[in-house]
């Protein structure tokens, strides 16, 4: 079996694809590098031991996105690539709009014109909002609350048109909670081009002594500690959440499908940094600042659907996300010689 996986050298993709050549399948790799680096690809190679075809290309290309099409038969493509941060998108929302709902765009009509009609999508919990509850189930109402988050939910009622008005396509929606973590090996993990957004990669920059002080972003929400509460997923569970997605779509379960991936278990920052602390044996300086806006209290999922239909479920530890996001980056700053 044959898979595209776009975005594949970033940190979801690189590690799908580590699970999927475990799996068995032969996978191809387009990705514009806008993101992440080609050495990626060469770790994953060490991981698994097999090499795999990469093209880089933007999926905007369309006449080269043609090209590897017409040069590999794809049983499936893994949608990954596309641009993430929340911030950056208010900043630039014609830049996300562009790059995501076009790139998306162009990727389905040339996957329709190849006659490949299996499809894994990434999309995120974003498209939940500001939840009137937790944990959050998949029927829940969406409503995105930016560029990124739109450009989400754009991609995802594009798709749910597409299988209404073409019963062969096959399309599963999976919405990420928050992935953390990295490989067990070390290789392969987040490596940010910039000052990280999200609150692993910072915390784990922290503990390394590249960055001073980790700012909280608040700390009079409704919650245990005051603190803001996600459902941090490792990203070796997601990984393997796409494999399981992979085999209920091939066995032609036609429509569109979404997943919620996460844990079922909050966790606040300051749990997380003491969950940090413990790992790296490090101390965490950090001080407490005003809320970030667009910031909601509490976000957690209800992964039930995923275990019922995917026969998938999470089961790495905060523990294990900790100790494996500390290996990947003190294995990187050795490789780097950065601080
Ligand atoms: P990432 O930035 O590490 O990976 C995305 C990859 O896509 C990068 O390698 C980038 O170079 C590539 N890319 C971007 N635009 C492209 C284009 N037009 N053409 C070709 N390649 C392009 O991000 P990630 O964390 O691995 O996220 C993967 C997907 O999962 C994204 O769609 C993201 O929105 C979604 N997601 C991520 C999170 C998260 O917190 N990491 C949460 C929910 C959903
Ligand atoms: N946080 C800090 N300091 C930081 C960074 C984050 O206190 O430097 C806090 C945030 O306020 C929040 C928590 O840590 O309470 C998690 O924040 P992240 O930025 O790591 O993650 P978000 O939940 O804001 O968003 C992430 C991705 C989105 C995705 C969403 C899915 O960035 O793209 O998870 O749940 F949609």
């Amino acid at each position: 079996m044959q898979i595209l996986v776009t975005g594949g050298a970033g940190y979801i993709g690189s590690h799908t694809c580590v699970e999927l050549i475990k799996a068995g399948y032969q996978v191809v790799v387009v990705d514009n590098l806008c993101n992440s680096k080609i050495s990626v690809l060469d770790r994953v190679a060490t991981i698994t031991g097999t090499s795999l075809p990469f093209i880089q290309i933007d999926l905007r290309d369309r006449e080269s996105l043609e090209q590897v099409f017409s040069e590999y038969q794809f049983d499936a493509v893994i949608h990954f690539a596309g641009l993430k941060a929340v911030g950056e998108s208010v900043a630039e929302p014609l830049r996300y709009y562009d790059n995501n709902v076009e790139g998306s765009l162009v990727l389905f009509q040339v996957m329709a014109a190849h006659g490949v009609k299996n499809l894994v999508f990434s999309s995120s919990a974003t498209v939940y909002g500001d939840p009137a509850t937790v944990p959050i189930l998949e029927d829940f109402p969406l409503a995105a609350t930016n560029p990124y988050g739109r450009s989400k939910l754009m991609i995802e009622e594009m798709l749910r048109d597409v299988a209404t008005s073409d019963p062969a396509w096959c399309i599963a929606l999976l919405r990420y909670f928050n992935p953390a973590g990295a490989h067990e090996s070390g290789l392969i993990g987040e490596d940010p081009n910039d000052i990280p957004n999200n609150l692993f990669p910072y915390v784990a920059q922290v503990a390394s002594g590249r960055r001073e002080l980790l700012s909280v972003y608040g700390d009079d929400y409704p919650t245990i500690d005051g603190t803001g509460v996600r459902d941090y997923i490792h990203v070796v569970d997601l990984a393997i959440g796409h494999v399981k997605t992979l085999v209920r779509l091939l066995s032609k379960e036609a429509g569109v499908m979404a997943y919620n991936l996460g844990t079922g278990c909050g966790s606040s920052v300051l749990q997380m940094i003491q969950a940090f602390e413990q790992a790296s044996g490090r101390r965490i300086p950090y001080r407490i600042v005003a809320r970030r806006p667009g910031d909601i209290a509490v976000c957690f999922a209800d992964a039930s659907l995923a275990q019922r239909e995917l026969n998938w479920r999470a089961e790495r530890s905060i523990e294990q996300m900790c100790t494996d996001s500390w290996r990947w980056q003190a294995m990187s700053e050795d490789r780097f010689s950065f601080a």
